[in-house]
């Protein structure tokens, strides 16, 4: 299947040479080792831009990615030839906060467990803090590269690039791997370190480096634009991995003169690979190997990926350390408005009794004991929508402690309601699409439609109150 995208107009100087975008389910026999590779050829894993992305949450169906299917995935393809190239483009966690931190350091475990060659730095690994990139720089296997950031300390374990050698038959290919982080997009004026002009910084490394090596890959941590820049400026890259804000892979493969330019895509939903074949020699008579492109597959990591035993106990770890540091009591709160607070499902049913009784029965209801069966009561990204009211004072804060928020209460639609407790005005908690939607939103209910979900929750008619 060929398809090229034409309507994004950054592009189209370029001559998209071809894109060979297999999406695995037409290509299933590759995956299970039926095939065999035919010529000798380098091949290249490349994912990144994580963002704090673990797993699926099993909110709805069909949601692709997480870190147990990948492991699966990539067994799978080393069963068919050992000499993988695992490379990581940078930006692990999300955001800033200690939650991210632990996430950071479960998913660099994973790629250790994977047996990832190289981690780039990404601004957003960066802003979790130094000394935190430096341990896990300490205790991590996967080197970590940047070839155009000056740290300014000893501790950080850092390379400007590695060398991976690679046996093909009788020859040993050297493939050189660098990775950079574009400069417009962090502020290094917070953090002691300077982030220096890529095209400035590759210069001299490159002019070392093209002699020691047959095939160079850049990791470019930027957006695409700026990698095709110094795609275009560096010819003697082979290949270079792209960032940034394009959530598949593969879509746009391009080629800029003798580079192929390739973008990673986000939150490892899809797994990119690349055979990259060397050429025994290039044209203007050089030593170097001359590399072409023959494959390159975007494989959606979705349920024909069984969830790697290793992996999931690296995330159970990480729940229970959630659970150990009490993240949800940890959770940044809101005040409200004069001094209302959440009561609880159990004074409205004294009125509402009706309503109150069929609520029961919904899976609203029944929202926090979802998170009991899959294990993650502790979670604080779970539990604010699977309860109620916990980013905000006097709303959901443990179990023990506020037992009567458990779940997706009254309140969570209509407010808090000490107030209408004492004065039952009519002018209380309008509850409309805007609400659901907080919740219901595109990732973790792709299907919603308020008339449809409205109707399987609707209120019964209550009797008249009080009367
Ligand atoms: C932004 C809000 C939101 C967050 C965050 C969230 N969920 Fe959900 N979850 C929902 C909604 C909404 C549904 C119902 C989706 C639907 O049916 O359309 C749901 C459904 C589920 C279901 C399916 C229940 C069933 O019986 O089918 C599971 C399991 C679940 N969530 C687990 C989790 C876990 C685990 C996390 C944290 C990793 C999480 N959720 C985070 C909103 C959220
Ligand atoms: C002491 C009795 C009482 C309690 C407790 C109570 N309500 Fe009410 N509620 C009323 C009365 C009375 C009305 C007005 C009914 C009417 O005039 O139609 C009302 C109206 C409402 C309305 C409708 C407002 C409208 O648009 O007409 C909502 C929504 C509501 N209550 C939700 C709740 C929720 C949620 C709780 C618990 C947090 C709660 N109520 C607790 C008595 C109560
Ligand atoms: C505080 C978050 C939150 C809000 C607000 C919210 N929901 Fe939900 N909703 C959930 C969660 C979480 C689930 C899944 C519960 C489970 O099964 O564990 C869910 C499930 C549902 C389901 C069941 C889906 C199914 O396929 O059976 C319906 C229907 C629904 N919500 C409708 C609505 C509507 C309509 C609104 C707005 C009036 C709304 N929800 C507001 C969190 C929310
Ligand atoms: C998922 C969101 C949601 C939850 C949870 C919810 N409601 Fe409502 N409720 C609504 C919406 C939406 C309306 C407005 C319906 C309309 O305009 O037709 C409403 C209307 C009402 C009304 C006024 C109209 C009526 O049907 O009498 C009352 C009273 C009420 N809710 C009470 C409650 C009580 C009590 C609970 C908890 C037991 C509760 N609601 C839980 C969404 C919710």
């Amino acid at each position: 299947m060929i398809r090229i995208i034409s309507k994004h107009s950054a592009f189209k100087p370029l001559i998209i040479v071809f894109i060979l975008l297999v999406l695995s389910n037409q290509n299933d026999n590759s995956l299970y080792g039926n095939e065999t590779l035919s010529e000798p050829a380098i091949n290249i894993i490349f994912t990144g831009e994580e963002n704090g992305y673990l797993e699926p949450c099993g909110c709805s169906e069909k949601e692709l990615g997480g870190l147990p299917r990948r492991h699966t995935l990539v067994n799978r393809l080393r069963k068919k030839d050992e000499n993988w190239i695992l490379l990581s483009l940078g930006d692990l966690p999300g955001k800033v906060g200690r939650q991210d931190e632990i996430k950071m350091e479960t998913i660099l475990r994973a790629l250790d467990q994977m047996d990832y060659a190289a981690h780039n730095i990404g601004e957003k690994d960066i802003n979790m803090g130094i000394d935190l990139l430096s341990y896990l720089s300490q205790i991590s296997n996967v080197d970590f590269i940047s070839s155009n950031i000056d740290f300014n300390t000893q501790v950080l374990k850092v390379k400007p690039y590695i060398i991976k050698e690679i046996k093909i038959k009788e020859t040993t290919l050297k493939v050189g791997i660098l990775g950079i982080l574009s400069p417009e997009l962090i502020d290094d004026t917070c953090q002691d370190i300077k982030v220096i002009d890529p095209i400035v910084s590759l210069k001299p490394l490159l002019s070392n480096l093209s002699d020691k090596t047959d095939i160079l890959i850049l990791l470019s941590h930027a957006e695409i634009e700026d990698s095709i820049k110094i795609a275009e400026t560096y010819p003697e890259f082979d290949l270079v991995i792209s960032g940034h804000r394009i959530d598949r892979p593969g879509i746009y493969l391009t080629k800029v003169k003798s580079t192929y330019v390739i973008p990673v895509g986000e939150k490892g939903k899809y797994l990119g690979t690349i055979t990259l074949s060397p050429k025994s020699t290039r044209t203007d008579g050089s030593k170097r190997f001359n590399s072409y492109l023959s494959t390159t597959e975007t494989i959606p990591l979705d349920e024909r990926f069984e969830d790697s035993p290793a992996i999931e106990m690296l995330l159970k770890i990480y729940q229970q350390r959630l659970k150990d540091e009490e993240l949800i009591k940890r959770v940044f709160k809101t005040g409200l408005p004069s001094n209302l607070t959440f009561i609880g499902n159990d004074d409205c049913a004294v009125c509402h009794n009706k309503i109150f009784r069929h609520w029961e029965n919904t899976r609203h209801a029944s929202a926090y004991e979802t998170l009991l069966k899959v294990g993650h009561e502790y979670d604080p990204e779970c539990i604010e929508c699977h309860t109620t009211g916990l980013s905000y004072f006097t709303g959901f804060e443990t179990i023990d402690s506020t037992p009567g928020l458990k779940g997706v209460g009254c309140e969570s639609c209509h407010g808090p309601g000490s107030n209408h407790k004492e004065t039952q005005s009519k002018d209380y908690g309008k509850a409309e699409v805007e609400i659901c939607e907080i919740c219901h939103e595109n990732e973790h209910s792709p299907n919603f439609q308020f008339k449809d979900y409205w109707q399987k929750i609707i209120h019964p008619l209550e009797e008249e109150i009080g009367g």
